[in-house]
């Protein structure tokens, strides 16, 4: 059975014979192979004897290949590496020829490698921010279910809009050119597949919080879609998002579990992908150098990690962010885009950004936002005006998470749907919860891409899922 090469190199290399099979990274002097298997950042070196080696097969090993190769594990002869085998058997499943394989062992652009998004995976850079997002995933899975969370799936075809937003992908099987119309001259939607609109879900919250309010605490991890037009380094118009809810939660609950969830997750990484995240630190630190000064960050990729886990959350409310913003040299001086003014505006980026980069150098979370600019599902605060909602902001991310306690009161939420023109027929399943046994309750959305982003140092969200889809762009 052959070897992984991560397994190999915890092993002393005693000339036992091993077999390993992977691609070529590099392929130097006629003699030295740099294999990946995709187990663990580093190449295994492999070194051919050409002489015991047919002249027609070594030919064809360049950069890309796939190979099987056995031989003698042994201490290596050379610098750079503790181990290495010594080849006597190569086989050659896949060649990858040099003049039209793009991955050339030399620097390639991020633009460029998304356009290869199929073989880019086959770069160290790729290789370690994709294994630091399975780790997440899994470090999301172990914390529930460590907190006794149950894993619910919520559905990806949906007949409402959670976020009331309208920023849907149509789900149909009616024919464009020749939609079926009904008396009014309108698309007769109960022709379509599910005799309905239907669309692709925003978010799997409503239906996660049916199964909190019978299983207590649960949490989805899914696909969702968005159709906003925002062609920003932080939007995907397809996203993996994870929605805890939980039964008999405060907007305090909340707050204290996205908080630990968030350290928990990231000190899995710092104690599981040490070697990927060295190795991402170094590309971040060469990253910054290139920035000018001011821009450059005050930490390393490692330090930011740690510094997360280390530290508090601030928790401020959003008047008092108002004040402090309003305050703010950049409004005084008038160089945000959007100046602060009034109470009730809706916080842009670059506000969120100066709270957390600049104001207090820690992530944020920002609560009792102004009702009018939130969905209507959070809970409404006495004042009237604001609703029990909370938003965390990440130093070079923004929001990385959004959530809120839920209305629990029937009469509260109808008259909220009714403000903000959600219909009740849709989400009469939705009402029930509060007409049957209903109960405070909570819970939060994080968007696991913005998570990878933060914590492999990337800067283009499109560069830590696989295959991205953005406006104009659904390659692969
Ligand atoms: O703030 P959002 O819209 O919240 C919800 O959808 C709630 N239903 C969540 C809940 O309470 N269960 O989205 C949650 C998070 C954001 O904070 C952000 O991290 C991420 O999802 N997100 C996106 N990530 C990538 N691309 C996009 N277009 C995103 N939109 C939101
Ligand atoms: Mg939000």
């Amino acid at each position: 059975m052959p070897q992984k090469i991560k397994q190999l190199m915890e092993l002393a290399p005693q000339g036992q014979e091993v077999t390993v099979q992977g691609w070529v990274r590099t392929f130097r002097a006629n003699r030295f192979i740099a294999l990946n298997d995709g187990s663990t950042l580093g190449n295994l070196q492999c070194v051919v004897d050409f002489e015991t080696l047919e002249e027609d097969t070594l030919k064809t090993i360049s950069t890309g290949a796939a190979l099987k190769i056995t031989g003698n594990f042994i201490e290596s002869q050379g610098k750079g590496q503790h181990a290495e085998i010594q080849v006597t058997e190569l086989h050659v499943y896949g060649t990858a020829d040099p003049e039209t394989y793009p991955i050339q062992p030399k620097k390639h652009s991020f633009e460029f490698l998304r356009e290869k998004a199929h073989l880019r995976v086959r770069t160290a850079t790729f290789s370690a921010v994709m294994r630091v997002r399975a780790a997440l995933a899994f470090a999301v899975h172990q914390f529930f279910r460590d907190q006794g969370f149950h894993y619910v799936n919520t559905p990806i075809i949906t007949g409402s809009d959670a976020e009331g937003a309208g920023e849907m992908f149509r789900v149909s099987t009616l024919d464009p050119k020749a939609p079926t119309l009904n008396e009014q001259g309108n698309v007769d939607f109960q022709k379509d597949f599910f005799g309905k609109e239907t669309h692709l879900t925003v978010s799997g919250q409503l239906e996660a919080e049916t199964y909190a309010m019978g299983l207590g605490e649960v949490y989805t991890f899914g696909p969702t879609f968005r159709a906003e037009n925002s062609n920003t380094t932080r939007h995907l118009a397809e996203f993996w998002m994870i929605e805890p809810e939980m039964a008999f939660y405060d907007l305090d609950d909340n707050m204290d579990l996205a908080e630990k969830f968030i350290k928990k997750v990231l000190e899995y990484v710092l104690e599981n992908c040490r070697e990927d995240l060295v190795f991402l630190d170094e590309r971040f630190a060469k990253e910054e150098q290139a920035k000018p000064q001011q821009q450059r960050s005050d930490m390393g990729l490692l330090d930011k990690i740690k510094f997360v886990v280390d530290n508090n959350f601030v928790r401020i409310s959003y008047s008092e962010a108002i004040d402090i913003l309003r305050q703010s040299k950049p409004n005084k001086k008038k160089k945000f885009a959007y100046l602060i003014d009034e109470w009730g505006a809706d916080l842009q980026s670059e506000h969120e950004r100066f709270l957390v980069e600049k104001h207090f150098k820690k992530p944020v979370i920002l609560f009792d936002y102004p009702a009018k600019i939130k969905a209507f599902y959070m809970r409404l605060n006495d004042d009237q005006k604001t609703v029990r909602a909370m938003d965390i902001l990440f130093p070079g991310i923004g929001e990385i998470v959004g959530g809120s306690q839920r209305e629990e009161r029937l009469d509260v939420l109808r008259s909220r749907m009714e403000e903000m023109g959600v219909e009740e027929e849709e989400l009469w399943w939705y009402l029930d919860l509060r007409r049957f046994g209903s109960a405070p309750h909570s819970g939060f959305g994080l968007g696991f891409e913005r998570l990878v982003l933060f914590a492999t140092g990337m800067t283009n969200i499109r560069d830590v899922i696989p295959f991205p889809r953005t406006p104009q762009n659904a390659s692969f």
